[in-house]
């Protein structure tokens, strides 16, 4: 595994592979390397078969400073798991790399306007310029991003429709730990009880399937029933309960097409997010 910091040496090394005839597959992600990431890696492979992951924690997405500071890091960590994984290079840009002299952003409406997109603001722009030039600069066939964040997943569905970027995105499942937890790199900051209590989050989205399963449709009281799970966990705060159409993002009052259920809520100074997909009426 070639771990490559410059985007000039980077395409050249593609531009070979390419005329070799291989299948770029790509993964990008801010680092600190967890299962969820990899399993993202073995969604590539399955399309492709040469693969780059590029690790840069992109400051323009943080709309909280000290959120961006404490983001955690293990890069020898990291390039382990990468290469075992099966990964062919690491992209690690630094911050001059990427943004010097930037002027330029790209940015995605109306599908960014509720969930995280209502209570981050700046952090999708942010997101969607770094992933613009990330696909600009690695070119791949096919890239692959987590339904764990769903919002950023349709959003660059959409960006990349809109912008005519001549790749496929393969959306991958969310990966969770034995007890239902989802996997994230913020879920380290977690004290040993706000881990626990964080369990009731993804409780919370069992619960919402259970009672559409049992024939509930309306999404005011789907939130209700929620909200008391959520409650059970002792939040410091819940950033939001959304349920939105997968179609458009748009909130809906009745569960009568493919929807996302989602919620972000605060344990300490950890926020932490997780979804589920449902196909109209059936609780899939
Ligand atoms: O999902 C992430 O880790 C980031 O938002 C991404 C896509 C790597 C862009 O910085």
């Amino acid at each position: 595994m070639e771990i490559i910091k410059e985007i000039n040496i980077l395409r050249e090394k593609i531009k070979v592979r390419k005329s070799e005839g291989r299948v770029i597959g790509f993964v990008p992600t801010m680092g600190f390397l967890h299962k969820g990431h990899l399993s993202l890696v073995e969604e590539s492979k399955k399309y492709s078969d040469f693969q780059i992951m590029s690790i840069f924690v992109n400051r323009i997405q943080f709309n909280d400073t000290s959120d961006f500071e404490s983001y955690p890091s293990d890069l020898q960590k990291d390039f382990k798991l990468a290469e075992d994984a099966g990964v062919d290079i690491i992209f690690l840009p630094d911050d001059a790399e990427m943004y010097r002299n930037n002027l330029t952003s790209v940015d995605v409406e109306i599908l960014t306007e509720n969930l995280c997109g209502a209570h981050r603001p700046g952090h999708f722009k942010g997101v969607f310029t770094v992933v613009s030039k990330l696909f600009n600069i690695v070119q791949p066939d096919i890239a692959v991003f987590g339904q764990k964040d769903i919002q950023q997943a349709i959003s660059i569905q959409k960006m990349v429709n809109d912008l005519n970027f001549p790749l496929r995105i393969v959306l991958a499942p969310i990966v969770r730990e034995k007890d239902g937890l989802a996997l994230s790199s913020r879920n380290k900051h977690l004290t040993s009880e706000q881990r626990e209590n964080a369990l009731c989050l993804s409780r919370s989205l069992e619960k919402a399937k259970q009672v559409i399963e049992a024939g509930e449709t309306s999404v005011r009281n789907i939130i209700s029933e929620m909200e008391s799970v959520i409650r059970q966990g002792n939040p410091d705060s819940i950033d939001y309960i959304s349920v939105v159409s997968y179609e458009d993002l748009g909130l809906i009052n009745e569960i009568d097409v493919k929807s996302v259920i989602a919620a972000a809520v605060f344990f300490g100074s950890t926020r932490l997010i997780d979804n589920i997909i449902i196909e109209a009426g059936n609780g899939k």
